[in-house]
């Protein structure tokens, strides 16, 4: 998610889940091509498996950007047809190609011809006045037929006339039924659904219709949402690290990238949610984005921000 998530994120989201497919932010293909690749595409081996998500349309810089992609070890590569940004319409990427279904499939055989990962897509059920039940089958075989591994749909128009990006995650009313006639009509093609899934109970029922279920804001403020999800979907019921153990481990990797020159902070904002639900847990949320960001700040903030929730006692029971 762009502005949110990053490599630091990931690698917290990998400690709490070893099997969920961990996505990167859109990257612009341009900005692989002609710009810092290491610096947009580095990233961490115990991140994996791990799929690098592409924003452009131009076929042949997008096969360019799938081979470099493809030398730092990605597991996958994504092409976003579903952003609603205008920075992104004005480049001609994002939503906006959910309406020229030939461009993105052109997008997708350039990239399958430059790669052996596999390539996907991730779009909305429709723009604008388009007829989500047509105009999502067409897009929808027009990538099958370019050869697309798999199909992640969030559930919602994108309404790029008149409504913020932010609007576009909320307004656009949420259709999952549609998903699931998309997912049993592409069958055996794998198809993911996404858009407002907030728990584990919900993606399991989701479950019973598609192939996965991609969480975005819920497991991004609530990340230890992730800690039940190896157990619960994957069948492994080795244990989870808890919070203590989870920010022991932050505290090391904090310690080794402030040596590499990240910003303590940098790594901290993706843990406020950490201990969401417990005691303690606004003066955790406080520490961890205030004293973050002092000047010499380290890892002993997380020690300071686990002991205010270690100290503070459950309520009594009534
Ligand atoms: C801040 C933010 C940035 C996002 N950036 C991306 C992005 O880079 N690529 C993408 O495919 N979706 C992006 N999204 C959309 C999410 O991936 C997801 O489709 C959407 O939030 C609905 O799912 P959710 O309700 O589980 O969050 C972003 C969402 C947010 C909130």
């Amino acid at each position: 998610m762009m502005d949110w998530t990053d490599r630091h994120c990931r690698f917290l989201h990998r400690l709490l889940t070893r099997h969920s497919l961990l996505f990167t932010e859109m990257v612009n293909s341009g900005a692989i091509v002609h710009g810092d690749a290491e610096r947009h595409l580095r990233f961490d081996d115990v991140e994996h498996p791990v799929a690098l998500q592409l924003g452009g349309s131009d076929p042949a810089e997008l096969a360019e950007a799938c081979r470099i992609a493809e030398s730092f070890g990605y597991d996958e590569i994504n092409l976003n047809v579903g952003c609603p940004s205008d920075r992104v319409q004005s480049g001609r990427f994002g939503a906006c190609l959910m309406a020229e279904p030939e461009l993105v499939a052109d997008c997708v055989r350039a990239m399958r011809d430059a790669t052996d990962r596999p390539v996907t897509v991730k779009c909305r059920i429709g723009i604008d006045d388009q007829d989500t039940e047509e105009s999502l089958d067409r897009f929808a075989d027009t990538m099958v037929s370019a050869g697309v591994d798999a199909l992640y749909v969030h559930a919602r128009k994108a309404w790029l006339k008149g409504l913020s990006p932010k609007e576009n995650r909320t307004i656009p009313p949420l259709d999952y039924p549609r998903v699931y006639r998309l997912g049993a009509r592409l069958a055996p093609l794998p198809t993911m659904i996404n858009g407002g899934i907030e728990t584990l109970e919900a993606a399991a029922e989701h479950l019973g219709h598609m192939d996965g279920v991609m969480l975005g804001r819920a497991a991004y403020h609530n990340p230890m949402l992730l800690a039940e999800v190896d157990a619960r979907f994957f069948g492994d019921t080795r244990a989870v690290p808890d919070l203590a153990a989870i920010m022991a481990a932050m505290a090391d990797y904090a310690e080794a990238q402030q040596r590499q020159g990240a910003r303590l902070n940098a790594i901290a904002r993706h843990m406020l949610g950490l201990a969401n639900g417990r005691p303690g847990a606004r003066q955790f949320r406080q520490i961890m984005s205030v004293d973050a960001c002092r000047p010499n700040a380290g890892p002993e903030v997380f020690a300071r921000a686990l002991d205010a929730v270690e100290r503070t006692p459950l309520p009594a029971a009534v």
